[in-house]
């Protein structure tokens, strides 16, 4: 990913493996602080994900593939740093689906290092082939929509949602990116509408109560990532995806989801079935740690909704772009 610092240009990964050490960029502290974390042990990894230093679907798993890898080199019981990793956050599947594949080439006496840099390889090249399929979806003059934060911080390079966007943009498309800025933790503000401007794609951050106007008025695409895929092509996503997908369907705007194989839970039939973070009401609350709401106010604060399949035009996917009843090609864990 490029990142502009006063210093010139660089690149980075939002989370890597070196010197023994899981690093991390502190997404809590951007777009104004550009901090690095560093952890050798895979309990502080685990809070780091708790806590969304690192958040994102694929970013989560690539980052407790690392924390499984620490918790090998420090001879932990690896049944137990599995526990400890899974129960951080429950929707994301791609954390499942890493620390079992971590499991798997652990028994079977691979690397631990290794393969861990292999899982979040893995899935940045996902990412550039979504890329690749996404982009012919993206024209020169469109209006695309996004919601929450599917770049490179969310898969460690690259992104899901804005992969086609970065894939179009390097083919030489001009084309303008509505940035919803996804209450409570402003994922697109603070992340998306970042990214993009370091890549210098044209875009605009909107409250999330907007997106409706401009759905109406001007867009002419909708890309957003997913946490949790069922069976059916239900999807759990940041909270307020499924709004902008009903009225996507209500005003004939294309609606694709954009995941790797790591996101896609055939074990789940529909998407009922997906468990939804419930997070601390302080986030709705308190903004940057100050309370803007009415002491002794209840808040309620899931961090994803679901949406069925039938509003969804595509999944943009490494192996292609799927109907929601063409997804059992991505097979699964
Ligand atoms: O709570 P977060 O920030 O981890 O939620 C992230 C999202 O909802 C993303 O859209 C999703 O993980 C896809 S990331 C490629």
């Amino acid at each position: 990913m490029k990142v502009l610092t006063d210093d010139g240009n660089i690149d980075i990964e939002a989370v890597w493996f070196e010197d023994g050490m899981v690093h991390m960029v502190d997404q809590r502290l951007l777009p104004h602080n550009l901090e690095v974390l560093e952890m050798d042990d895979h309990l502080q990894v685990a809070d780091a994900i708790r806590e969304m230093a690192v958040r994102g679907a694929p970013a989560i798993g690539a980052t407790a593939a690392y924390g499984m890898a620490l918790a090998s080199l420090n001879g932990a019981n690896l049944d137990e740093a599995a526990m400890d990793l899974k129960s951080t956050r429950p929707t994301a599947f791609d954390l499942f689906h890493a620390v079992d594949w971590m499991i798997e080439a652990l028994l079977k006496g691979e690397d631990a290092v290794r393969s861990s840099r292999s899982y979040a390889s893995m899935i940045v090249e996902k990412c550039r082939a979504i890329g690749r399929y996404g982009a012919p979806l993206i024209k020169n003059g469109s209006k695309v929509m996004t919601h929450c934060n599917a770049g490179a911080l969310a898969t460690v390079d690259v992104g899901t949602a804005l992969a086609p966007m970065r894939e179009a943009h390097d083919q030489g498309k001009e084309f303008f990116v509505f940035v919803s800025e996804t209450r409570p933790r402003m994922q697109g503000m603070m992340l998306t509408a970042w990214e993009l401007s370091n890549e210098g794609i044209d875009c605009a951050i909107i409250s999330d109560g907007a997106s409706g106007h401009f759905i109406r008025e001007s867009v002419d695409l909708i890309i957003v990532g997913a946490d949790r895929i069922a069976a059916n092509g239900d999807f759990a996503n940041k909270i307020g995806t499924f709004e902008k997908a009903v009225l996507a369907d209500r005003f004939s705007v294309p609606f694709y989801v954009a995941a790797p194989v790591s996101t896609y839970d055939p074990s789940l039939s529909q998407g009922d079935d997906i468990i939804i973070e419930q997070r601390d009401g302080e986030e709705v609350t308190h903004i940057m740690g100050n309370r803007i709401a009415p002491i002794g106010i209840k808040a309620l604060n899931p961090s994803f909704d679901v949406t069925p399949a039938e509003l969804v035009d595509g999944f943009i996917t490494e192996l292609g772009v799927l109907k929601p009843d063409e997804l059992h090609r991505l097979g699964g864990v």
